[in-house]
This record gives C-alpha cells, structure tokens and sequence, in this order.
C-alpha cells in the first residue's frame, strides 16, 4: 500500500490532444505524477455523449490519446492509465448517484447548457444531461484526492464534492471529497484571436504536428492589426503572438516586449521565435511517441495492465460502497 495521496484525471477520447490541453492541465498531470499516485481515465462513454452515432472512431481514439500522454510524458510505470468502458464499476456507481442528484441542478451546470448549445441540442439525452453525475463516478471510485483540470471543469467538480458530501451523509463516510487544481493557463487563446484553441474552432496546435506545421500554424496567427511596417511600433497587450511568447517563451518575452514596442523586431521575426519554440517544447514528444509508433503493442499492453489496475481499485470501492448502502445481500 502506498500512502501518496490520490489524482484522478481524464479526457474524452475525441481526437488529438493540443496545446490548450497540455498547458489547461496535462502539463499538471505530467508534473505531480511522482508526487501522487496518479489515474488517467480515457472517458470512452463519456465520449459517446455527443459521439453515439459515430462509435467507430472510438477505439482509434483512445489508442490515439493513450499515445498523446506517453508522449507528453506521462510515465506509465508510475501513472495508471485506463479506459472507462472497461470498469462496469464506475456505471453502477453512477447509476447510485443519480438516485439523489436533481435534474434540475443538472439542467442548470453551465458547461452542460455551453456545450449543449455548441451541439446544437434543443433537447438532450438523458446520457448527455447525466454525464456530471458519471464523472463524479469516474472520480471518487478512485477515492481522488486531487483532480487537475481545465476551468470548464469547475462545475463537475463542485457537483461530485456536493455528491460524495450527500453520499456519505446519506450513508456511511466511504467516499473522498475531490479537490480540484486549474493549470496554470486555465483556458488558451487560439492563435486566431478566438477565445478558445479548440479542434471544432479549426485553431488548434496538436502535440502531434510536426515543426512544419507548427510554423505554419504560427505564421499565420493574427498580430496587432494597427502594424504594417516592422518599424511601426506594436502593442503587445493587445496580440495573441506576445500571449503565446508570456505563457511559452518566459526567457524573451520583456526582450521581445520591448523591442516589439519600439518597432525593433518585426512581426514574422516574432513569429519565428515563438514557432522555435513550441517545436522546442514538442520536439521530446516527438521523440517519445516515436517509440511507441515504432512498437503498437506496447500501447495495448500498457493499457489493458493500467485498465486491470484500475479496475481492482474500483472494485474494491464497489465493495465499500454497496457496505455501506446495506445492498450486499449474501455477506
Ligand atoms: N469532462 C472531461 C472533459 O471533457 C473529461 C473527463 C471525464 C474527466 N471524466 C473525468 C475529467 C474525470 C476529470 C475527471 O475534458
């Protein structure tokens, strides 16, 4: 038994993994994996939320986010990487909480009415209005400690906390009130100026893209719109090419700052140094996932054994759970 305390994380295996990701909170996972003892769950069910017609792409998808975290450093000698589908626990736990959750707090979280707007939902699913009660599952079977996420996740957070405090004053005390850890750039611009990078919004840098597509990416980011001639001074504050030099290029960014502003580096120079270095920070990924391109079997055996881990866990709170509700009939 080990006495670290407990992460629990995951995604939503619907393509791959960018940089808003990385920085919302992989790059957390990444760096607290020795610290606790860490569980990424790869959310294939709740994929299916706005996925249910398309349940072919899953399988390619979750190999392909499972590749993404190895790449991105996730150890899995130390992490526990698993697939939700494949741990019936975490839906017979969900199932309990629904009992005492309302729908009405549930119509009301404000993620769930974003996003259901974003998928153009006049009515939704009863999967879909309930997948916050499933991920409060997903959390506390692992009895998690600490959960790092983006902002968006804010109000799942706050509803799984409500449901462990209503389950265990419902019951007995089995279950573990999660606290939750926002990365520290909580939501990432696109480099179009939109508010979000996002697969949907078309604007968004993968782990995976290669040093020529990150140029490209990069070069084609908007700047200060007011800048025509290189000598024209600039306004960093209002461009998204000096938000990405604050969050990934700390070392130049007053250098550039000042030279921006007095018309001594050029926009496309700024460019340069800013796509040099995402390719600097993506280049060890690289070089990782190559490792696990080159050998696909290792990508399986690394989730069936982190699956199988995971699901002894959840099983084992299963059996506390159902203890403590007084449905274990034949003990
Ligand atoms: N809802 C999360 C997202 O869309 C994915 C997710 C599923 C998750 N289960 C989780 C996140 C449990 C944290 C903990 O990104």
């Amino acid at each position: 038994m080990t006495s670290k305390q407990r992460i629990l994380t995951g995604d939503r295996p619907t393509g791959k993994l960018h940089l808003g990701h990385y920085v919302g909170s992989l790059a957390n996972r990444v760096k607290l994996q020795h610290e606790y003892e860490s569980f990424i769950l790869i959310a294939d069910v709740q994929a299916l939320t706005t996925n249910f017609d398309n349940p072919e792409n899953l399988s390619r998808d979750t190999f392909q986010i499972a590749e993404d975290y190895l790449a991105a450093g996730l150890d899995p000698d130390t992490a526990t990487i698993c697939i939700q589908s494949m741990i019936p626990e975490i839906h017979e736990l969900a199932a309990y909480f629904g009992m005492f959750t309302s729908v009405n707090v549930l119509r009301h979280n404000p993620t769930v009415k974003s996003e259901a707007q974003q998928h153009g939902f006049s009515d939704m699913t009863y999967g879909f209005l309930g997948y916050p009660v499933s991920q409060a599952a997903d959390i506390t079977i692992f009895k998690a400690h600490l959960v790092p996420v983006g902002e968006d996740q804010i109000p799942h957070l706050e509803l799984a906390r409500k449901i462990v405090r209503r389950f265990n004053d419902l019951y007995q005390p089995v279950l573990v009130e999660p606290d939750i850890l926002i990365g520290e750039v909580p939501r990432l611009v696109g480099l179009d100026g939109k508010t979000k990078m996002s697969k949907s919004l078309n604007n968004a840098i993968y782990l995976s893209d290669s040093s020529e597509e990150i140029r490209k990416k990069v070069m084609g980011a908007v700047t200060d719109p007011a800048r025509i001639h290189k000598s024209d001074p600039g306004h960093p504050e209002i461009c998204t090419v000096f938000e990405y030099h604050k969050i990934f290029n700390p070392g130049e960014v007053s250098q550039i700052e000042s030279d921006c502003r007095q018309g001594r580096i050029g926009c496309v120079d700024c460019k340069k140094r800013l796509a040099a270095c995402l390719d600097t920070l993506v280049e060890p990924m690289r070089e990782r996932r190559r490792q696990y391109t080159e050998n696909p079997d290792r990508v399986r055996e690394i989730l069936i054994a982190g699956t199988e881990r995971a699901h002894e866990v959840a099983r084992q709170t299963m059996g506390e759970v159902r203890e403590a509700m007084g449905i274990d009939y034949f003990k």
